[in-house]
């Protein structure tokens, strides 16, 4: 009997997909290209302008090319001690990549591109169905890497990491999380590529020690989309080219574990502290949580000039 990890959807077979469900079953990565999920070069020119537009207001007025980068001098808030940040070594050179979050406000081309059909099929393929609940692949965040040139890197074990690292394990053969990113630049070793070790969502655990030697960058041009699964190591090289490498991230969970009731938002106004240990409240409905947000959480810097 075939296992419900190599089970093969309708979407995948009438879009023709198969050969990218086997290198993510294979290697745990795959890359599309724009012929196959049918962006075009005019709509790829809209999401970058309204990203590079977006780093502009953010910045507090930033000048910022894709031949360039930013062109003005940007200062940095205190370093962040959760997050990506938080991946840096203490003495890392100063950043040289922002998140914009919250993709789905900033402008329709992103509700029409994490809407395509042919990653919709590859996340449903890795996340999978439940028996009467349908499609379990729901959307986590929606962020775009704003990564210019620098030293910016995650040291010598190039950030190695599981996306759905915060899961106990043991993990099952469905993925938990998953990622989406559409490269709106060329992607390059050089250029600041993704790295990933290909085949260790095999091992259904956490990154080894060493495991940067067997990694490699993940190399597509513009359009491209890379998908892979929560379980698969990656990092990603410093980018050492002039200019920005910049995406469109669509990050996915299984629909599984969630609160029942909402209690970050039910409790809010009701005397959730009147009780005998008012802290243990407010850890068990998770007011202090980091997910999920509902803004930007993420490092903003602001041009020089306007500080
Ligand atoms: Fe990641």
């Amino acid at each position: 009997m075939e296992s419900a990890a190599t089970q093969i959807s309708d979407e995948v077979k009438n879009l023709d997909l198969e050969r990218y469900v086997l290198e993510l079953e294979t290697d745990g990565l795959t890359v599309v290209p724009p012929e196959v999920t049918g962006v075009s070069p005019e709509f790829l020119d809209r999401c970058t302008n309204v990203l590079l537009a977006k780093f502009t207001q953010m910045t507090g007025g930033c000048p910022i090319t894709l031949a360039d980068g930013p062109t003005g001098e940007l200062r940095w808030p205190k370093p962040a001690k959760t997050g990506l940040a938080s991946l840096r070594p203490k003495d890392a050179p100063p950043p040289s990549q922002m998140l914009i979050q919250q993709l789905l406000q900033l402008d329709r081309c992103f509700r029409d591109l994490f809407v395509n059909p042919v990653v919709d099929a590859l996340i449903d393929h890795l996340i999978g169905r439940a028996p009467i609940a349908g499609k379990m692949r729901r959307l986590s965040s929606t962020n775009s890497f704003v990564k210019w040139q620098g030293e910016y890197g995650y040291g010598p074990n190039l950030g190695l990491h599981c996306d759905q690292g915060g899961n106990p394990l043991p993990w099952g053969p469905k993925a938990l999380t998953a990622n989406a990113t559409w490269c709106l630049t060329d992607y390059t070793r050089e250029h600041g590529a993704l790295a990933y070790v290909p085949g260790s969502h095999r091992s259904n655990a956490h990154p080894m020690a060493g495991a940067a030697k067997a990694a490699k960058p993940v190399t597509c041009k513009r359009g491209a989309v890379i998908v892979w699964p929560g379980a698969t190591w990656h990092g990603a090289y410093p980018k050492l080219t002039p200019g920005l490498r910049l995406n469109a991230v669509a990050y996915y969970r299984h629909q599984a574990v969630l609160p029942q009731e909402n209690m970050i938002v039910t409790m809010q106004d009701e005397p959730w502290d009147d009780c005998d240990d008012p802290a243990m409240m407010r850890e068990l409905i998770g007011f202090d949580d980091v997910f999920p947000y509902q803004a930007q959480n993420q490092p903003v810097p602001t041009l020089a000039s306007a500080a």
